[in-house]
């Protein structure tokens, strides 16, 4: 069964989904993973109702962090923000299918991490126009 969830993680990782440059992104984050120096950065178009209508990844880094971010994209391309937010690691961990080593954890949840940095922006931005 593993092997299945391998292949899957190789697919995504040789063919990522959403990958690229938004020209209209609304928020935008970027994060490391402090153990290999591996960048990824995350570009979200919000809708009217605060759902995510489109994401792109860019960046560098292993099959596991590239995997997850791609994974990570199908998933979350409708979803409110607000949903997006209370997402944790078993969200991408589920994602994988496979037994994530500690030290390849980072490598896992870099993609949830620039995901949340970005909608945290939505999320300040939404508070600013209610107060306004
Ligand atoms: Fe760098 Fe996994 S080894 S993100």
């Amino acid at each position: 069964m593993d092997d299945l969830y391998r292949e899957n993680i190789l697919q995504h990782y040789k063919n990522p989904h959403h990958w690229g440059e938004l020209d209209d992104a609304d928020f935008e984050a970027g994060d490391l993973n402090p153990l290999c120096g591996d960048e990824l950065k995350v570009q979200l178009k919000v809708d009217g109702d605060g759902r995510i209508e489109d994401v792109r990844f860019s960046g560098h880094g292993c099959a596991i962090s590239q995997a997850s971010a791609s994974m990570a994209s199908d998933e979350i391309i409708g979803m409110p923000v607000d949903d997006l937010l209370k997402l944790d690691r078993t969200f991408v961990l589920d994602l994988l299918g496979i037994d994530i080593s500690a030290t390849r954890l980072k490598c896992a949840l870099l993609s949830l991490k620039v995901l949340k940095s970005a909608s945290l922006g939505h999320a300040a931005a939404w508070e600013t126009e209610s107060a306004a």
